[in-house]
């Protein structure tokens, strides 16, 4: 799951001084120096003492005056040096020139037996996976548009006063035509009078003023066909290596991460270790995270800042980045080392493990995505808990964290080899709900991989699934 970032809590606002003072405590102390044990004068004595009170005034500076920045750090530490051996997974060459031109091949094609002349898109991840041009490019009130015809050839629309700016822009074509209008004339209109296009298909993502804009010079508009959104759907290879970096990389995050978590410890830290550790890595950019305690992860899009772990509860990580514009989305629900559940609360845990598994045994070419969905929800209905899996098993993973193919009780579409989605049940059971179970407190578990559709079935692009909270 992904939803936008929440802004991280200001450092030092919600730490308590005395989880991190039973850390300092907890560590074995270095042993004294047999000279001074042995020594009984008074003098030394006092000496010691005032040691120790030093030491003491020391361990208070710092836990009064930085905690977060301490603490934080020391997860940080403690997690990169077990992740420093993965940074390699991250060193994938991003899309080459040919696989830019090989895609437009395949749309013009796409665009030919449709019968339609050309593809319309706005700057978004669809002119990114065509063209290069990024999807994080400001949309303003003047149309720039990629246009990409069914010769393959290439052209955008521009405002004349930006064709300067836009000319910079990394884009990858074999040659292309640029179309300028300016502020004396209807964009559409030279459009229609420069290309000639009778019948276009626009992007799903354009807005509906360009749509209505070429309806109203003249061009026909046709809405994105599923043939054309299969194309970006099934990854090629250079895709799916990258892919399977950042997101086995996430995963072994979680996984360094999981050790270094103790009871007291918020929300907001481990948050900002994941963050410091994807930074470090060098793939902070596109960082987000949900980070929920207990029954704050019934909440599967996040509940309230400041929560501190407490014995008993589970830890649910749902994080991600981007390696060369392409996400991961890797959700686990954990327990640190030295921390237990009911034992309740551990079935449950398994209860969503075996949705997972019934989800990914269909993750096969030609199953129907609805299907898919269905068959996810059988154990957690068997476990009588089928109203608390509140939401569809995935979603597709590429140039963006939402994509096709959708996982969901409507979408009838059959998988294709090279679609990734991602497969996350859950269960969640707010504090509020929990008497209608005969239970206490609420939770929330959710496990989640991206999986590839192969010809053999599913690959889990983190390498592996979770075996156990104590094996993500
Ligand atoms: C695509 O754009 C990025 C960012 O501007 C650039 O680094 C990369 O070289 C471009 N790719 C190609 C194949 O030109
Ligand atoms: C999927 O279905 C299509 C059309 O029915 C068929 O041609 C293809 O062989 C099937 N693929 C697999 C892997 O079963």
């Amino acid at each position: 799951m992904h939803t936008t970032d929440r802004p991280l809590r200001a450092p030092g606002a919600d730490i308590e001084a005395k989880p991190l003072l039973g850390a300092f405590l907890d560590r074995p102390t270095a042993p004294a120096p047999r000279a001074a044990l042995a020594n009984r004068s008074w003098l030394l004595r006092a000496l010691t003492v005032t040691g120790l009170l030093v030491v003491a005034a020391a361990i208070t500076f710092i836990t009064t005056s930085d905690t977060t920045a301490s603490l934080g750090t020391s997860i940080e530490e403690c997690a990169w040096a077990a992740l420093e051996e993965h940074v390699s997974l991250l060193d994938v060459p991003p899309i080459p020139r040919s696989e830019f031109l090989a895609r437009q091949q395949r749309l013009a094609a796409a665009l030919k037996a449709e019968g339609v002349d050309a593809f319309i898109a706005e700057p978004s991840a669809s002119t990114a996976y065509y063209a290069n041009v990024s999807a994080a490019f400001d949309l303003s009130e003047r149309p720039f548009l990629v246009i990409l015809d069914s010769r393959a050839e290439f052209s955008y629309l521009v405002p004349s006063f930006e064709a300067g700016r836009i000319a910079a822009l990394d884009m990858v074509y074999d040659t292309k035509a640029v179309i300028q209008w300016d502020e004396t004339q209807s964009p559409y209109a030279v459009l229609k009078d420069k290309t000639k296009l009778g019948r276009v298909m626009v992007d799903e993502h354009a807005r509906f003023m360009i749509a209505a804009g070429l309806g109203g010079a003249g061009i026909e508009v046709v809405p994105m066909s599923a043939t054309v959104q299969k194309l970006r759907a099934v990854k090629q290879e250079s895709e799916i290596a990258i892919l399977r970096g950042i997101n086995r990389f996430t995963r072994q995050l979680v996984r360094a991460l999981r050790p270094c978590i103790r009871v007291g410890m918020t929300q907001e830290e481990v948050t900002q270790a994941a963050k410091a550790l994807f930074t470090r890595a060098g793939v902070g950019e596109g960082f987000w995270a949900i980070i929920l305690f207990g029954d704050q992860a019934a909440f599967p899009h996040g509940g309230k800042h400041g929560k501190t772990l407490q014995h008993g509860e589970f830890v649910l990580i749902d994080i991600g980045s981007s390696l060369h514009s392409y996400g991961s989305d890797v959700t686990r629900t954990v327990l640190p080392p030295s921390a237990t559940v009911s034992k309740e609360l551990l079935d449950m845990w398994h209860t969503v493990h075996a949705a997972q598994s019934a989800g990914f045994e269909l993750m096969h070419p030609n199953q129907t995505c609805s299907d898919i969905d269905a068959a996810s929800r059988k154990p957690v209905e068997a476990a009588g808990l089928g109203p608390y899996y509140t939401h569809r098993l995935g979603h597709g993973l590429g140039l963006e964290m939402h994509e096709h193919p959708y996982l969901n009780g409507a979408n009838k579409e059959k998988l294709s080899i090279g679609e990734v989605a991602t497969n996350e049940p859950g269960i969640y059971v707010t504090t509020e709900q929990a008497s209608e179970i005969g239970w206490k407190t609420g939770f929330g578990i959710r496990l989640e991989d991206p999986i590839l559709v192969t010809k053999d079935g599913g690959e889990p692009l983190t390498g592996r699934r979770a075996l156990s909270p104590y094996d993500p």
